[in-house]
C-alpha cells in the first residue's frame, strides 16, 4: 500500500518536467524566434541575419541554373559580388568553390549559407565554433540566442532592436570576420574585422585597443606586415584582437575569459580561473616575460576589485531606497515588460546583475538609470581599459564612477525625504502606464 503512494511524487515530478519542456517549446513556436517568439515577428532583413530560421528565396528568377549562368547574369546585376568572388581563394582553388556550392542551383530554392554549409568543407573551424558552446555565455556560437532571449529585445519597437541581431548574427553565419565574397583570412586577422561589433559604450574594445601600446604599433606599422601568415609566435610584432583571443586561429573566443563581459564580480583565484589565467600568460609569453604578464593580469584584478567596491556601495544605497519604498516612479507605477507576467503581479525594482538589471534599463526611475550607466558603461569601460592596457580609459571611468556614486547618494537622500513628506505617488501613474510610447509598443512589435 505505502509503496504504491511513493510513486505519486515521482509521477508528479515527471509530469512537471514534461510540462516544462512543452511550455518552452510552445514559447519558441511563435512567428519570431527565442523565448519571446510570440511577442515579435521578423522584419524582412532578418532573413539575412538568421537564415536558418527566416530565409525565403525570391521567386523572380526561375529554374535550375549552371554555375556559368549564375556568374554571367550576376556579373551584370551584382558586379561587386562576382569581382570579390573572383579575387577569393574559393574561385582560385584547384576545384573552384562556386555560387551553387554555397547557394544551391535552383533559384527559387536558393539558400544563404549557414555555418553548416561552410562547415561541410571547413570541418575544423566549424567544429571548434560549435564546441565553444560548452564555455557558455558570452560566446560567438550562442550570441543569437542570447539576443532574442533578452526581455528588452521584445520590449521596444522593433526598429530600435534590429541592430541587436546584426551584431549577434556572429552566431548564425560565418561572414562576420572574413566578409563575403572575399572570405579572406588576412582580413579576419586584422583588428578592424572585430570592431564593427566590438565597439560602443558597453564594450569599447576598439577604443581601448587602439590606444594601447599594441594598437599604436598596429596603426603605425600594420600596413607593412605580411597578413598571409597565420597568427602564431614570431609572425607578428604586436598582437591584434584575433591574435590574443583566437589562439593560433582556433575558432573560439571564450576559452580564456575570466572576467568575461565584466558585469558581475568573479573570484579570480578559483582553481578554474587559475587555469584560464595561465592560458593568457602563455599568449603574452609569445612576446613578453611570463612574470611580467602575470603582473599585468594582477593589475587587472586590482582594478576590478576597486570597481566592484564602488558598485556595491551604489547597490546598497539602491537597496535602502527600495527597503523604504521610496523609488519614484516605483516598479508598480511604470510599464512592465510585456512578456513578464511575474512583474505585472509582483512589481519589484531590480538591482544588480543577479536580479536581472542588465535587461531592465528602460522604463526605470532616474536613480536606477544612473546606476545602470555606472555599471554598464563606466564599469565596463574601465574593465576594457585595464584588460587592453589603456590607462587613460581606466582613470577616466573610475573618476566617472566616483561622481556617479556621489550623485546616487544625494539623489537617494532626496527620495527618502520625499517619502517622509508623503508626496502623492499616484499623480504620475497614468502618464507612465498609458503613455503614447507604451501604447505604440504594445501594438507594434
Ligand atoms: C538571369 C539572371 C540570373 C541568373 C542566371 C542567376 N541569378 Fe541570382 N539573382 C538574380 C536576380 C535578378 C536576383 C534578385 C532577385 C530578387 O531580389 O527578387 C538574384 C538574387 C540572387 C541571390 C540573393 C537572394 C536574396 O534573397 O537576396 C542569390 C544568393 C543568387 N541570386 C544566387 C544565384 C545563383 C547561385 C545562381 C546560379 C545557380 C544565380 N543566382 C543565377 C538574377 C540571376
Ligand atoms: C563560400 C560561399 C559562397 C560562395 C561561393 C558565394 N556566396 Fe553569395 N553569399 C555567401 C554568404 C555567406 C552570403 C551572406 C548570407 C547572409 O547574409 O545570411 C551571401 C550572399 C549573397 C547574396 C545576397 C546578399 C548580398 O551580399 O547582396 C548574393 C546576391 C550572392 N551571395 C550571390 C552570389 C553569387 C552570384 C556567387 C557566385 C559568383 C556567390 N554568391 C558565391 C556565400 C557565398
Ligand atoms: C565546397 C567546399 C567549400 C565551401 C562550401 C566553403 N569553402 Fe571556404 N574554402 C574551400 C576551399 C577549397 C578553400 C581554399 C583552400 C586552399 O586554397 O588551400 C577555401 C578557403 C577558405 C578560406 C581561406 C581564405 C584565405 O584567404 O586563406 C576561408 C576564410 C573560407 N574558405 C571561408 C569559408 C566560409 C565562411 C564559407 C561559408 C560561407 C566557406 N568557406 C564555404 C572550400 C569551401
Ligand atoms: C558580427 C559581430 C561580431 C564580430 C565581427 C565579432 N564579434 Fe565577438 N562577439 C559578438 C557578440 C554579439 C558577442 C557576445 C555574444 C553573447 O551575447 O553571448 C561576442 C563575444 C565575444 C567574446 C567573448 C566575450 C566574453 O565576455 O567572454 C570575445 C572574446 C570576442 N567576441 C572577440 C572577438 C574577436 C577577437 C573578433 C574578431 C576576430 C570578434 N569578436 C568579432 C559579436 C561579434
Ligand atoms: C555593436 C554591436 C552590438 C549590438 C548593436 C548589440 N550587441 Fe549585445 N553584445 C555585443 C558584444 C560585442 C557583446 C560582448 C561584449 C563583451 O563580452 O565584452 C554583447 C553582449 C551582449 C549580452 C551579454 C552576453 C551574455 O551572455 O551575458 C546580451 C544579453 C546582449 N549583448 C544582448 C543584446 C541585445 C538585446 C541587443 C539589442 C538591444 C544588443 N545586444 C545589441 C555586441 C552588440
Ligand atoms: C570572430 C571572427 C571569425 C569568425 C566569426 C569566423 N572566422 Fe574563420 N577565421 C578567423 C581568423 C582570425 C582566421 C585566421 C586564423 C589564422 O591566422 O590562423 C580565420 C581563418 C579561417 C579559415 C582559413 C584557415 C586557414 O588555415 O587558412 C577558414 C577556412 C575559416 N576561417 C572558416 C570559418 C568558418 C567556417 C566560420 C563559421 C563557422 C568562420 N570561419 C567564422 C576569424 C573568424
Ligand atoms: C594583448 C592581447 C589582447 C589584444 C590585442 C586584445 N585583447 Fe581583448 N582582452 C585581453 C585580455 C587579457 C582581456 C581580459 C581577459 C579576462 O578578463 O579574462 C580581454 C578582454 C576582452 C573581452 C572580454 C571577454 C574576455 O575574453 O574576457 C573582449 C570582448 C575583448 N577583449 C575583445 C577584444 C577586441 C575586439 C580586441 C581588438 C579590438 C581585443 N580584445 C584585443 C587581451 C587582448
Ligand atoms: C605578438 C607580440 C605580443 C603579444 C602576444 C603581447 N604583446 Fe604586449 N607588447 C608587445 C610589444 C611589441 C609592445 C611594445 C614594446 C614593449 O613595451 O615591449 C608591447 C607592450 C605591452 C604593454 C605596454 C608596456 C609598457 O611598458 O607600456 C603592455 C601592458 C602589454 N604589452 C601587455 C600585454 C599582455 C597582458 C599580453 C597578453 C595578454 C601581451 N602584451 C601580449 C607585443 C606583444
Amino acid at each position: 500500500m505505502r509503496s504504491r503512494y511513493m510513486w505519486i511524487p515521482l509521477i508528479l515530478v515527471i509530469i512537471a518536467i514534461v510540462a516544462g519542456f512543452q511550455y518552452i517549446d510552445w514559447r519558441q513556436s511563435g512567428t519570431g524566434a527565442g523565448l519571446y517568439s510570440h511577442d515579435w515577428s521578423p522584419d524582412p532583413i532578418q532573413r539575412y541575419w538568421d537564415p536558418v530560421n527566416f530565409y525565403k528565396a525570391p521567386d523572380t528568377i526561375q529554374g535550375v541554373l549552371e554555375m556559368a549562368q549564375c556568374i554571367q547574369c550576376h556579373e551584370a546585376i551584382t558586379p561587386g559580388i562576382v569581382n570579390d568572388w573572383k579575387a577569393s581563394r574559393h574561385s582560385q582553388a584547384t576545384e573552384a568553390v562556386t555560387c551553387p556550392d554555397c547557394h544551391g542551383s535552383d533559384h527559387e530554392q536558393l539558400h544563404l549559407p549557414t555555418p553548416e554549409v561552410c562547415g561541410s568543407c571547413h570541418t575544423k573551424q566549424h567544429t571548434e565554433f560549435l564546441d565553444e558552446a560548452r564555455h557558455g555565455f558570452p560566446s560567438h556560437v550562442l550570441a543569437m540566442d542570447r539576443a532574442v532571449d533578452a526581455p528588452h529585445f521584445v520590449d521596444k519597437p522593433k526598429a530600435e532592436v534590429q541592430s541587436c541581431v546584426q551584431c549577434h548574427s556572429v552566431a548564425t553565419k560565418c561572414d562576420s570576420c572574413h566578409t563575403r565574397h572575399r572570405f579572406s583570412a588576412a582580413e579576419a586577422r586584422r583588428s578592424e574585422a572585430c570592431i564593427t561589433c566590438h565597439s560602443g559604450p558597453p564594450h569599447p574594445d576598439d577604443e581601448t585597443y587602439f590606444s594601447s601600446a599594441h594598437g599604436q604599433i598596429y596603426l603605425q606599422e600594420g600596413d607593412e606586415w605580411d597578413w598571409s601568415k597565420p597568427l602564431q609566435k614570431g609572425n607578428y610584432k604586436a598582437p591584434t584582437c584575433a591574435y590574443c583571443h583566437m589562439d593560433e586561429g582556433r575558432h573560439q573566443v571564450t576559452e580564456k575569459s575570466m572576467w568575461k563581459f565584466g558585469i558581475k564580480e568573479i573570484n579570480p583565484n578559483t582553481s578554474s580561473n587559475k587555469v584560464l589565467r595561465e592560458r593568457w600568460v602563455k599568449r603574452c609569453t609569445d612576446c613578453h616575460e611570463p612574470q611580467q604578464a602575470r603582473q599585468w593580469l594582477k593589475e587587472l584584478d586590482l582594478e576590478r576589485k576597486s570597481a566592484w567596491k564602488k558598485l556595491y556601495s551604489a547597490e546598497s544605497i539602491l537597496r535602502s531606497v527600495r527597503f523604504n519604498d521610496a523609488f519614484f516612479p516605483a516598479a508598480g507605477d511604470r510599464p512592465t515588460y510585456p512578456s513578464s507576467t511575474w512583474d505585472r503581479y509582483f512589481p519589484r525594482e531590480r538591482i544588480g546583475f543577479y536580479e536581472g538589471q542588465a535587461s531592465a534599463f528602460y522604463n526605470v526611475s532616474p536613480i536606477e538609470r544612473d546606476y545602470f550607466e555606472m555599471w554598464y558603461f563606466e564599469n565596463l569601460g574601465a574593465y576594457k581599459g585595464a584588460a587592453h592596457g589603456d590607462k587613460s580609459m581606466v582613470t577616466k571611468n573610475h573618476e566617472a564612477m566616483d561622481n556617479s556614486l556621489q550623485q546616487i547618494k544625494q539623489h537617494a537622500e532626496t527620495l527618502l525625504k520625499r517619502k517622509d513628506t508623503e508626496a502623492d505617488k499616484t499623480t504620475n501613474k497614468k502618464l507612465w502606464l498609458e503613455g503614447e510610447y507604451t501604447e505604440f509598443n504594445r501594438e507594434n512589435n
